[in-house]
């Protein structure tokens, strides 16, 4: 990918509906996952085969990616937490998987259960499975910047779990700041820290949070660290059930305004960005709350 093209890979199916009391029908989610691909957004996550109980809005992830209209060229990740979730993505026909842990231990274990450790455990046979399939593969390191349970998060840390899923064979890893708390010193800290322990930046995307207002600072910062993948969703929707005090993922339309003044490609149309995140506010019964969402685009 050339210097000055980024990716934007779209998370509001997912972890913009996750934590969404009120139940999205899965006709509305279809169309959100199609008004997205008009846009131009070419990596679309999808759903999660998570357990029901644990995240009841997505308990219609098989229905859903039976029903999906799958366009060419982009990708409809799922997030697949256990084997059983990764037999129920491979019925469904998902083509790209997405692991998820953090970097702090009591985060693991209030999200799926399990010590870090055991999640790598977890991975290794879904893994495999990715390989054979020869499906394209994320994970997700959470609270990167700091957890809900523990306080502050060391980046020896965050690179030690890095690592851990990069040797399980991901293709990308997606740094998480799940309750939004970093600012562009810590993105310079941490990001710095896994580029000094030699992952390459095309291997990193990075997921941000604008619970307090910091997202789009700390894109700014990441991109001047050579980073080209950004996780946004249209509408600014999300949070986890299990990151009390989580809000909003940085807004697509957000994060396509500020690539647009920064004059890097991203092959998105922020006028059908808008759409979606239009859509999809009415649908979850709650005004389109964000920046770019409310002014709109400007051209002089
Ligand atoms: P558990 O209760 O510890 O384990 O859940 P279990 O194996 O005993 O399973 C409990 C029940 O779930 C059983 O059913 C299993 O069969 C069933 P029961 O006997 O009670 O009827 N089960 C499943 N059902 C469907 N699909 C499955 C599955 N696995 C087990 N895959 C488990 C462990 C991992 C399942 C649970 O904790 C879980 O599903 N957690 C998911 C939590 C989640 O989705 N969190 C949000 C995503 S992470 C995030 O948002 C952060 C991110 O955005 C990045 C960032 O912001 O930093 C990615
Ligand atoms: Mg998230």
């Amino acid at each position: 990918m050339a210097e000055r093209e980024v990716r934007i890979y779209e998370v509001g199916p997912r972890d913009g509906l996750q934590n969404e009391q009120r139940a999205v029908p899965t006709e509305a989610k279809l169309r959100f996952i199609a008004l997205l691909a008009d846009a131009g957004l070419r990596e679309i996550e999808a759903t999660s085969f998570v357990s029901p109980k644990a995240v009841p809005q997505l308990a219609d992830a098989d229905e859903l990616m039976r029903g999906l209209e799958r366009r060419p060229g982009v990708r409809y990740p799922v997030l697949v937490p256990n084997e059983r979730g990764m037999s129920r993505a491979l019925e469904a026909g998902a083509d790209a998987i997405c692991l998820f842990t953090a970097a702090s231990e009591p985060f693991v274990q209030h999200n799926i259960g399990m010590s870090i450790a055991e999640s790598m455990t977890a991975f290794a046979p879904v893994m495999a499975r990715v390989r054979e399939g020869g499906l394209w593969s994320r994970a997700y390191v959470s609270t990167a910047f700091g957890c809900p349970y523990q306080g502050e998060v060391s980046e020896a840390a965050v690179v030690g779990v890095a690592e851990e899923v990069m040797q399980l064979g991901v293709d990308e890893v997606s740094i998480g700041d799940t309750i939004g708390v970093a600012g562009p010193a810590d993105v310079r800290r941490v990001v710095g820290a896994l580029l000094h322990a030699g992952i390459p930046p095309q291997r990193l995307a990075m997921h941000f949070h604008d619970t307090r207002g910091t997202a789009l600072a700390n894109v700014t910062a990441a991109l001047e660290l050579g980073i080209r993948a950004f996780d946004a969703s249209s509408g600014g929707t999300g949070g986890c059930p299990y990151a009390p005090g989580a809000a909003g993922n940085l807004a697509t339309e957000d994060l396509v305004y500020l690539l647009e003044r920064e004059g890097l490609a991203h092959g998105v149309a922020l006028e059908g960005v808008l759409a979606a995140a239009r859509f999809i506010s009415e649908a979850i019964g709650r005004p389109l709350a964000t920046k770019v969402g409310q002014a709109g685009g400007w051209t002089a």
